[in-house]
Protein backbone atom coordinates (compact mmCIF):
# COMPACT_ATOMS: atom_id res chain seq x y z
CA UNK A 1 0.00 0.00 0.00
CA UNK A 2 1.09 3.54 -1.06
CA UNK A 3 0.81 5.90 2.21
CA UNK A 4 2.46 8.43 0.84
CA UNK A 5 0.70 11.82 1.10
CA UNK A 6 2.37 14.13 -1.34
CA UNK A 7 2.76 13.56 -4.92
CA UNK A 8 6.52 13.48 -5.82
CA UNK A 9 5.60 11.57 -8.87
CA UNK A 10 3.39 14.40 -10.80
CA UNK A 11 5.66 17.78 -10.76
CA UNK A 12 4.47 20.45 -12.55
CA UNK A 13 5.42 21.19 -16.28
CA UNK A 14 8.03 23.90 -16.11
CA UNK A 15 8.06 24.03 -19.57
CA UNK A 16 7.58 28.16 -20.35
CA UNK A 17 7.74 28.80 -17.08
CA UNK A 18 10.72 30.75 -16.69
CA UNK A 19 12.90 28.03 -15.29
CA UNK A 20 16.43 28.12 -15.67
CA UNK A 21 16.81 24.48 -15.39
CA UNK A 22 13.51 23.53 -18.26
CA UNK A 23 14.93 26.93 -20.01
CA UNK A 24 18.17 25.44 -21.47
CA UNK A 25 16.96 22.54 -23.18
CA UNK A 26 13.11 24.16 -24.31
CA UNK A 27 12.27 23.22 -28.03
CA UNK A 28 14.74 20.08 -28.23
CA UNK A 29 14.39 16.57 -26.48
CA UNK A 30 16.58 17.12 -24.01
CA UNK A 31 15.46 15.93 -20.29
CA UNK A 32 17.48 18.37 -17.85
CA UNK A 33 19.05 16.73 -14.76
CA UNK A 34 21.44 19.38 -14.41
CA UNK A 35 21.12 22.69 -12.45
CA UNK A 36 20.45 22.21 -8.41
CA UNK A 37 17.01 22.62 -8.21
CA UNK A 38 14.37 19.88 -8.02
CA UNK A 39 11.08 19.42 -10.13
CA UNK A 40 8.53 18.85 -7.16
CA UNK A 41 6.41 21.33 -5.61
CA UNK A 42 7.26 23.10 -2.75
CA UNK A 43 5.27 21.84 0.47
CA UNK A 44 1.71 22.31 1.09
CA UNK A 45 2.35 25.04 4.47
CA UNK A 46 4.46 27.04 0.99
CA UNK A 47 2.41 26.99 -1.24
CA UNK A 48 -0.74 28.16 1.16
CA UNK A 49 1.21 30.85 1.88
CA UNK A 50 2.72 31.96 -1.61
CA UNK A 51 -1.26 32.03 -2.53
CA UNK A 52 -1.95 34.43 0.65
CA UNK A 53 0.50 36.97 -0.30
CA UNK A 54 -0.76 36.79 -3.80
CA UNK A 55 -4.18 37.42 -2.61
CA UNK A 56 -3.04 39.80 -0.26
CA UNK A 57 -1.66 41.49 -3.20
CA UNK A 58 1.00 43.81 -1.51
CA UNK A 59 4.80 43.33 -2.80
CA UNK A 60 6.02 46.21 -0.89
CA UNK A 61 9.59 45.63 1.43
CA UNK A 62 9.69 42.99 3.85
CA UNK A 63 11.79 42.13 7.04
CA UNK A 64 12.00 38.81 8.93
CA UNK A 65 8.92 37.70 11.04
CA UNK A 66 9.93 37.17 14.59
CA UNK A 67 8.95 33.86 14.56
CA UNK A 68 10.61 32.64 11.61
CA UNK A 69 13.91 33.69 14.11
CA UNK A 70 12.74 31.84 16.43
CA UNK A 71 11.51 28.58 14.30
CA UNK A 72 15.46 28.95 13.14
CA UNK A 73 16.89 28.74 16.93
CA UNK A 74 14.55 25.94 17.81
CA UNK A 75 14.99 23.83 14.64
CA UNK A 76 18.84 24.59 14.91
CA UNK A 77 19.09 22.80 18.63
CA UNK A 78 16.56 20.13 17.67
CA UNK A 79 18.62 18.79 14.48
CA UNK A 80 21.96 19.93 14.86
CA UNK A 81 22.12 20.26 18.87
CA UNK A 82 23.44 23.90 18.39
CA UNK A 83 22.11 26.68 20.38
CA UNK A 84 22.43 30.07 18.16
CA UNK A 85 21.54 33.92 19.42
CA UNK A 86 18.91 35.67 16.91
CA UNK A 87 21.84 38.51 17.21
CA UNK A 88 24.26 35.91 14.91
CA UNK A 89 21.94 35.70 12.89
CA UNK A 90 22.57 37.56 8.98
CA UNK A 91 19.88 37.70 6.13
CA UNK A 92 21.29 37.63 2.43
CA UNK A 93 19.43 36.76 -0.72
CA UNK A 94 21.92 34.13 -1.77
CA UNK A 95 24.02 31.99 -0.76
CA UNK A 96 26.59 32.71 -3.70
CA UNK A 97 26.04 36.32 -2.92
CA UNK A 98 27.04 35.01 0.66
CA UNK A 99 30.27 33.77 -0.31
CA UNK A 100 31.39 36.38 -2.15
CA UNK A 101 30.62 38.51 0.69
CA UNK A 102 33.10 36.05 3.13
CA UNK A 103 36.11 36.37 0.47
CA UNK A 104 35.37 40.75 0.83
CA UNK A 105 36.07 40.49 4.07
CA UNK A 106 37.93 38.78 5.06
CA UNK A 107 40.65 38.33 2.26
CA UNK A 108 43.73 40.60 1.10
CA UNK A 109 45.98 40.08 -1.71
CA UNK A 110 48.45 38.48 1.20
CA UNK A 111 46.06 36.01 2.57
CA UNK A 112 43.98 32.95 0.50
CA UNK A 113 41.13 31.31 0.33
CA UNK A 114 41.15 27.06 0.69
CA UNK A 115 38.90 24.75 -1.22
CA UNK A 116 38.46 21.17 -1.78
CA UNK A 117 38.09 20.40 -5.49
CA UNK A 118 35.75 19.24 -7.27
CA UNK A 119 33.23 21.41 -6.13
CA UNK A 120 30.33 23.97 -6.60
CA UNK A 121 31.46 26.80 -9.15
CA UNK A 122 31.34 29.61 -6.77
CA UNK A 123 33.74 28.28 -4.47
CA UNK A 124 36.21 28.53 -7.36
CA UNK A 125 35.32 32.01 -8.50
CA UNK A 126 34.38 33.93 -5.06
CA UNK A 127 38.21 34.97 -4.73
CA UNK A 128 38.96 35.35 -7.99
CA UNK A 129 35.97 38.05 -8.34
CA UNK A 130 38.08 39.85 -6.21
CA UNK A 131 41.30 38.80 -7.48
CA UNK A 132 42.30 37.47 -4.09
CA UNK A 133 44.26 34.05 -3.97
CA UNK A 134 42.60 31.05 -4.02
CA UNK A 135 44.34 27.41 -3.23
CA UNK A 136 42.60 24.41 -4.64
CA UNK A 137 43.23 21.19 -2.54
CA UNK A 138 41.37 18.01 -4.38
CA UNK A 139 38.94 15.87 -2.36
CA UNK A 140 40.39 12.16 -1.33
CA UNK A 141 38.88 9.17 -2.84
CA UNK A 142 38.95 6.38 -0.26
CA UNK A 143 36.53 3.11 -0.35
CA UNK A 144 34.71 5.04 -3.01
CA UNK A 145 34.09 8.20 -0.61
CA UNK A 146 35.25 11.40 -1.15
CA UNK A 147 37.05 12.82 2.19
CA UNK A 148 39.04 15.68 3.16
CA UNK A 149 43.44 14.94 2.50
CA UNK A 150 45.03 15.83 5.62
CA UNK A 151 47.87 14.61 4.68
CA UNK A 152 47.88 17.86 1.42
CA UNK A 153 45.97 20.17 4.46
CA UNK A 154 49.53 19.49 6.54
CA UNK A 155 51.45 20.04 3.75
CA UNK A 156 50.11 23.42 2.76
CA UNK A 157 51.76 26.48 3.76
CA UNK A 158 49.16 28.81 5.18
CA UNK A 159 48.89 32.00 7.63
CA UNK A 160 46.72 33.33 10.20
CA UNK A 161 43.52 34.67 8.47
CA UNK A 162 43.83 32.86 5.80
CA UNK A 163 39.93 31.10 5.11
CA UNK A 164 39.17 27.74 4.44
CA UNK A 165 35.69 27.29 2.95
CA UNK A 166 33.88 23.99 3.68
CA UNK A 167 30.92 22.89 1.41
CA UNK A 168 29.18 20.49 3.99
CA UNK A 169 27.48 18.39 2.44
CA UNK A 170 29.42 19.06 -0.08
CA UNK A 171 28.21 19.57 -3.37
CA UNK A 172 29.00 17.51 -6.33
CA UNK A 173 29.93 14.49 -4.64
CA UNK A 174 27.73 14.66 -2.06
CA UNK A 175 29.56 13.68 1.05
CA UNK A 176 28.48 14.67 4.61
CA UNK A 177 31.65 14.72 6.73
CA UNK A 178 31.33 13.12 9.69
CA UNK A 179 32.33 14.41 13.21
CA UNK A 180 35.93 12.63 13.36
CA UNK A 181 36.57 14.54 9.95
CA UNK A 182 35.44 17.81 11.43
CA UNK A 183 36.96 17.24 14.75
CA UNK A 184 40.21 16.77 12.81
CA UNK A 185 39.65 19.79 10.28
CA UNK A 186 38.75 22.03 13.29
CA UNK A 187 42.08 20.83 15.11
CA UNK A 188 44.15 22.14 11.65
CA UNK A 189 42.06 25.66 11.62
CA UNK A 190 42.59 26.05 14.82
CA UNK A 191 46.58 25.16 14.92
CA UNK A 192 46.73 27.49 12.14
CA UNK A 193 44.32 30.21 13.30
CA UNK A 194 42.48 30.30 10.00
CA UNK A 195 39.15 31.51 9.29
CA UNK A 196 36.17 28.91 8.38
CA UNK A 197 33.48 29.69 6.29
CA UNK A 198 30.68 26.33 6.32
CA UNK A 199 28.41 26.08 3.18
CA UNK A 200 25.23 23.84 4.73
CA UNK A 201 22.45 24.54 2.19
CA UNK A 202 22.30 21.26 1.58
CA UNK A 203 22.61 19.86 5.47
CA UNK A 204 18.25 19.43 5.85
CA UNK A 205 18.65 16.95 2.67
CA UNK A 206 20.89 13.89 4.30
CA UNK A 207 19.61 10.36 2.67
CA UNK A 208 21.15 8.02 5.14
CA UNK A 209 18.99 7.48 8.20
CA UNK A 210 21.94 6.98 10.37
CA UNK A 211 24.00 10.57 9.64
CA UNK A 212 23.60 13.45 11.27
CA UNK A 213 25.12 17.19 10.26
CA UNK A 214 27.10 18.64 12.41
CA UNK A 215 27.86 22.22 11.79
CA UNK A 216 31.55 22.77 12.86
CA UNK A 217 30.63 25.63 14.62
CA UNK A 218 28.61 24.09 17.03
CA UNK A 219 31.40 21.10 17.81
CA UNK A 220 34.23 23.50 19.10
CA UNK A 221 34.51 27.10 20.82
CA UNK A 222 37.69 27.69 19.31
CA UNK A 223 35.85 27.54 16.00
CA UNK A 224 32.76 29.03 16.39
CA UNK A 225 34.40 32.59 16.63
CA UNK A 226 36.38 32.25 13.51
CA UNK A 227 33.17 30.52 11.84
CA UNK A 228 30.55 32.05 8.83
CA UNK A 229 28.30 29.10 8.94
CA UNK A 230 25.65 29.71 5.57
CA UNK A 231 22.49 28.00 5.97
CA UNK A 232 18.93 28.44 3.90
CA UNK A 233 15.50 26.67 3.61
CA UNK A 234 15.97 27.20 -0.35
CA UNK A 235 17.07 23.41 -1.25
CA UNK A 236 15.51 21.48 1.06
CA UNK A 237 12.31 22.95 0.42
CA UNK A 238 12.56 23.82 -3.30
CA UNK A 239 12.52 27.78 -2.39
CA UNK A 240 15.31 28.87 -4.13
CA UNK A 241 13.79 31.02 -6.62
CA UNK A 242 12.86 33.62 -3.46
CA UNK A 243 16.18 34.51 -2.12
CA UNK A 244 16.43 34.08 1.69
CA UNK A 245 19.59 32.90 3.31
CA UNK A 246 21.55 33.79 6.47
CA UNK A 247 24.71 33.80 8.04
CA UNK A 248 25.15 32.71 11.31
CA UNK A 249 28.63 34.22 13.05
CA UNK A 250 28.77 34.63 16.76
CA UNK A 251 31.88 36.75 16.68
CA UNK A 252 30.52 40.24 16.95
CA UNK A 253 33.47 41.84 15.42
CA UNK A 254 33.64 39.29 12.45
CA UNK A 255 29.90 39.80 12.00
CA UNK A 256 30.12 43.61 11.48
CA UNK A 257 33.09 42.83 9.19
CA UNK A 258 31.25 40.88 7.25
CA UNK A 259 28.20 43.27 7.21
CA UNK A 260 30.54 45.67 6.40
CA UNK A 261 31.41 44.01 3.11
CA UNK A 262 27.48 43.77 2.24
CA UNK A 263 27.46 47.62 2.98
CA UNK A 264 25.23 49.25 0.06
CA UNK A 265 25.15 46.30 -2.46
CA UNK A 266 23.89 43.43 -1.50
CA UNK A 267 19.92 43.83 -1.07
CA UNK A 268 17.87 42.29 2.23
CA UNK A 269 15.69 39.22 1.16
CA UNK A 270 12.25 40.33 -0.56
CA UNK A 271 9.09 39.45 1.88
CA UNK A 272 7.83 36.65 0.16
CA UNK A 273 11.39 34.50 0.60
CA UNK A 274 10.84 35.97 4.37
CA UNK A 275 7.31 34.38 4.34
CA UNK A 276 7.88 31.69 2.62
CA UNK A 277 11.08 30.26 4.53
CA UNK A 278 8.49 30.76 7.62
CA UNK A 279 6.34 28.75 6.36
CA UNK A 280 8.28 26.14 5.19
CA UNK A 281 9.98 25.58 8.16
CA UNK A 282 6.68 25.79 10.31
CA UNK A 283 4.69 23.26 8.12
CA UNK A 284 7.40 21.54 5.74
CA UNK A 285 8.33 18.81 7.57
CA UNK A 286 6.56 15.93 7.22
CA UNK A 287 6.79 16.79 3.40
CA UNK A 288 10.90 17.08 3.72
CA UNK A 289 10.60 13.92 5.59
CA UNK A 290 8.61 12.30 2.16
CA UNK A 291 10.75 13.87 0.16
CA UNK A 292 13.92 12.10 1.50
CA UNK A 293 12.37 8.81 1.36
CA UNK A 294 11.75 9.58 -2.40
CA UNK A 295 15.18 10.95 -2.95
CA UNK A 296 16.64 8.05 -1.42
CA UNK A 297 14.50 5.67 -3.39
CA UNK A 298 15.46 7.72 -6.55
CA UNK A 299 19.38 7.87 -5.89
CA UNK A 300 19.50 3.66 -5.18
CA UNK A 301 17.89 3.38 -8.85
CA UNK A 302 20.38 5.60 -10.36
CA UNK A 303 22.93 3.87 -8.46
CA UNK A 304 21.94 0.42 -9.49
CA UNK A 305 21.72 1.38 -13.40
CA UNK A 306 24.64 3.38 -13.74
CA UNK A 307 27.20 0.98 -12.17
CA UNK A 308 26.37 -1.27 -14.59
CA UNK A 309 26.93 1.20 -17.54
CA UNK A 310 29.96 0.84 -19.32
CA UNK A 311 32.26 3.58 -18.86
CA UNK A 312 30.44 5.13 -15.96
CA UNK A 313 31.95 4.84 -11.94
CA UNK A 314 28.79 6.58 -9.89
CA UNK A 315 29.39 7.55 -6.50
CA UNK A 316 26.39 7.18 -3.88
CA UNK A 317 25.84 10.54 -2.22
CA UNK A 318 25.14 10.31 1.99
CA UNK A 319 23.22 13.92 1.61
CA UNK A 320 22.00 16.45 -1.62
CA UNK A 321 20.30 15.12 -4.34
CA UNK A 322 23.24 15.30 -6.60
CA UNK A 323 24.56 12.04 -8.10
CA UNK A 324 28.40 12.34 -9.33
CA UNK A 325 29.79 10.16 -12.15
CA UNK A 326 33.33 9.89 -13.10
CA UNK A 327 33.05 9.35 -17.12
CA UNK A 328 36.80 9.51 -17.49
CA UNK A 329 36.80 6.10 -19.20
CA UNK A 330 34.38 6.51 -21.50
CA UNK A 331 35.28 6.68 -24.93
CA UNK A 332 34.01 9.75 -25.89
CA UNK A 333 35.64 13.29 -26.22
CA UNK A 334 33.20 15.46 -23.69
CA UNK A 335 31.13 12.71 -22.16
CA UNK A 336 28.67 15.89 -21.20
CA UNK A 337 28.18 16.90 -24.88
CA UNK A 338 27.72 12.94 -25.36
CA UNK A 339 25.07 12.55 -23.47
CA UNK A 340 23.38 16.32 -24.24
CA UNK A 341 23.46 14.52 -27.82
CA UNK A 342 21.94 11.61 -26.61
CA UNK A 343 19.26 13.52 -24.58
CA UNK A 344 19.94 13.78 -21.17
CA UNK A 345 20.85 17.11 -19.76
CA UNK A 346 23.84 16.23 -17.08
CA UNK A 347 26.06 19.27 -15.17
CA UNK A 348 29.62 19.54 -16.81
CA UNK A 349 32.08 18.66 -14.41
CA UNK A 350 34.81 20.99 -16.00
CA UNK A 351 32.57 23.38 -14.06
CA UNK A 352 33.75 22.06 -11.23
CA UNK A 353 37.18 21.88 -11.83
CA UNK A 354 36.69 18.24 -12.91
CA UNK A 355 36.69 17.66 -16.46
CA UNK A 356 35.34 13.89 -17.85
CA UNK A 357 33.07 13.85 -14.68
CA UNK A 358 29.20 14.76 -14.36
CA UNK A 359 26.85 15.13 -12.12
CA UNK A 360 23.02 14.68 -11.92
CA UNK A 361 20.50 15.67 -10.77
CA UNK A 362 17.77 13.31 -8.41
CA UNK A 363 15.10 15.80 -8.12
CA UNK A 364 12.77 14.70 -10.40
CA UNK A 365 10.08 12.26 -10.81
CA UNK A 366 10.87 8.48 -11.16
CA UNK A 367 9.30 8.48 -14.54
CA UNK A 368 11.76 11.00 -15.88
CA UNK A 369 14.69 9.73 -13.90
CA UNK A 370 13.89 6.08 -15.42
CA UNK A 371 13.85 7.78 -18.98
CA UNK A 372 16.67 9.48 -18.49
CA UNK A 373 18.71 6.27 -17.28
CA UNK A 374 17.43 4.49 -20.22
CA UNK A 375 18.41 6.97 -22.92
CA UNK A 376 21.79 6.58 -20.87
CA UNK A 377 22.10 3.29 -21.29
CA UNK A 378 21.86 3.25 -25.03
CA UNK A 379 23.92 5.97 -25.03
CA UNK A 380 26.86 3.62 -23.57
CA UNK A 381 25.77 0.76 -25.18
CA UNK A 382 26.58 2.27 -28.61
CA UNK A 383 30.04 2.79 -27.61
C1 LIG B 1 26.71 24.38 -2.05
C2 LIG B 1 25.82 25.42 -2.64
N1 LIG B 1 25.91 26.68 -2.20
C3 LIG B 1 25.12 27.65 -2.71
C4 LIG B 1 24.21 27.39 -3.71
C5 LIG B 1 23.38 28.47 -4.31
O1 LIG B 1 22.72 29.20 -3.37
P1 LIG B 1 21.86 30.47 -3.77
O2 LIG B 1 20.92 30.06 -4.84
O3 LIG B 1 21.18 30.83 -2.49
O4 LIG B 1 22.82 31.53 -4.21
C6 LIG B 1 24.11 26.08 -4.20
C7 LIG B 1 23.19 25.79 -5.30
O5 LIG B 1 23.25 24.78 -5.93
C8 LIG B 1 24.93 25.09 -3.65
O6 LIG B 1 24.85 23.82 -4.08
Amino acid sequence: MNDSKFDFDSPPNRVGKSSLKWGKYEGSDVIPLWVADMDFKSPPSVLEQAMDSSEHGNFGYGRPPAQLIDRILERSEKLYNWRIDPSWIVWLPGMVCALNVTCRSLLDQSSQAIIQTPIYPPFLSASKNFDLPLTKIPLLLKNNRFTIDFQALENLSTKPGDLFMLCHPHNPVGTLFNESELRDLIEWLVQRELYLCSDEIHCDLILEKELRHLPPASLDERISGKSITLMAPSKTFNIAGFGCSFAIISEPALRARFKKAMRGIVPDPPAMGFLLADAAYDGGEPWRLELIDYLIANRDLAMSRLSKMFGLVPYSPEATYLLWIDARSLPVQNPHLYFEENGVGLSDGKEFDAPGFLRLNLGCSRKLLVEALDRMQVACDKL
